[in-house]
């Protein structure tokens, strides 16, 4: 570290790891854990990562909400070739900015606190990749939040929830996407599987005392969405931030609906309850299957409160006259490309959709055939409307940089880029979507 910005390294490695009692799986970990080392930094204060690809298979780094410089946001051809001369797997060097061995991200943390995430965004591989162990969690913190009364320390929790599928002996289990000129794929809705893992534990229980919790819920699975809730009265969500930060103002919900890559920040309410209760929070969308479980440890003094203004943070008011862009997302061909496609294009690295001057204000619309959780690189935006209605889902307020756009659906957004010029993405986080190449490039100017 020195005035200005902390220094860390962090090691891509295969690491053999128990997640079932008493069996081994074969993870690809940041520093051989799943998920990866948790960055815990200030707003403001830049973070250098030197990422060392000692895999046998070429990466990409990308910081999931970061404002960042386009060198550093993970561009999918821009690949860390594994250090110990490995042929890179399926890749090979030439199209993109490719680095042999290691790679350096420089994270300016420029923006509000919040929670992010960094994953793997390799072309046509981030999904197996990422399923494999290659995400964590970069939570960013500044002074607003930190004066507010919420809960702190031991009782703020991140969730990282992740489905994964395991064969027998414990190793994991991702199926074969057949690829190439075209042939037909498969798993056209996305890989989806049966064990949820939270923090990387299958079902766990966690001990909390009858007070209050900050959960920061990440929704990290490639393809799943899940609708969370408890089993037992009276515990709810009380919302106070979103993928981008705090909300102004708090929300209730009774349930939860995430979708792959957005994150929930809430309160939850364990006042009422008595020592050796256990709350259950479930999936609404999976039969009410157990997520994970809290048990009731003991009752504690509680000096937190949810304030009723949350943050400065206030709503944009739609300009007038400003630029508008649609993106569709549909299933398609084109070409020999057989998929999921953005405005009728496969994802092609030389072709950028858009050219977006920065500091201004555009209106982007998203239109979709089936669900997709739509993400933007570099920026948060605000959505406008959904369904042909300002009258926004629940899901929907904040700062956000995935939406959960529903099938056959509408949904404006507001989106203003600043400060880096370059190549960026827009793209499906149903991971199975984004390497069946519904992705597009665009460049800020
Ligand atoms: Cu979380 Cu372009 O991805
Ligand atoms: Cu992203
Ligand atoms: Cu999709």
């Amino acid at each position: 570290s020195d005035a200005k910005a902390d220094y860390y390294q962090v090691v891509q490695r295969k690491a053999s790891i128990e997640i079932l009692p008493g069996l081994k799986t074969e993870i690809m970990g940041y520093d051989g854990l799943l998920p990866g080392p948790t960055f815990d930094v200030r707003s403001g204060r830049t973070t250098i990562i030197e990422q060392v690809n000692q895999l046998d298979v070429a990466t990409v780094v990308h910081l999931h909400g970061g404002h960042t410089p386009a060198p550093s946001d993970g561009w999918p051809l821009d690949l860390i070739m594994p250090e110990n001369g490995g042929h890179g797997g399926h890749h090979m060097m030439g199209d993109g900015d490719t680095t042999m061995g290691k790679r350096t991200y420089t994270y300016p943390n420029t923006q509000r606190a919040a929670t992010l995430w960094y994953h793997d965004h390799t072309m046509d591989y981030t999904a197996p990749q990422v399923y494999r162990g290659l995400f964590g969690l970069h939570i960013i913190r500044d002074d607003e939040e930190d004066n507010l009364p919420l809960p702190k320390g031991d009782r703020e929790i991140p969730l990282v929830i992740a489905d994964r599928a395991f064969d027998a002996d414990g190793s994991l289990l991702y199926p074969a996407l057949p690829t190439g000129p075209g042939v037909e794929p498969k798993y056209m809705e996305g890989v989806i599987a049966d064990v949820t893992l939270v923090n990387g534990a299958p079902w766990p229980v966690h001990e909390v005392d009858a007070v209050r919790y900050r959960l920061r819920i990440l929704n990290a699975s490639n393809a799943r969405r899940y609708e969370l809730a408890f089993d037992r009265p009276p515990a709810t969500f009380v919302q106070i931030g979103s993928d981008g930060g705090l909300l102004d103002k708090p929300i209730d919900h009774a349930s939860l609906v995430i979708a792959p890559a957005e994150r929930f920040d809430v309160i939850v309410d364990f006042t009422q309850y008595q020592p050796g209760d256990e709350v259950t929070l479930i999936n609404k969308l999976d039969g009410n299957a157990n997520v994970m479980r809290f048990r009731i440890a003991r009752k504690a003094v509680d000096d937190t409160r949810i304030p009723d203004k949350l943050s400065s943070y206030a709503v944009t008011p739609r300009p007038s006259g400003a630029v508008r862009r649609e993106w569709r997302f549909r299933r398609g061909n084109a070409g020999d490309h057989r998929g999921w496609t953005i405005n009728g294009k496969a994802f092609d690295p030389k072709v950028m959709q858009a050219q977006v001057p920065l500091d201004q204000y555009e209106i982007w619309t998203f239109v979709t055939d089936v669900h997709h959780p739509v993400h933007v690189h570099l920026a948060p935006f605000q959505v406008l409307s959904r369904g042909g209605s300002s009258k926004l889902s629940a899901y929907d307020h904040g700062w956000k940089d995935t939406v959960d756009i529903r099938p056959a659906e509408v949904v404006e957004v507001l989106v203003r880029f600043s400060a880096h010029k370059g190549k960026y993405l827009i793209h499906c986080h149903n991971l199975e979507h984004e390497d069946m190449a519904m992705m597009a490039g665009f460049e800020t100017v």
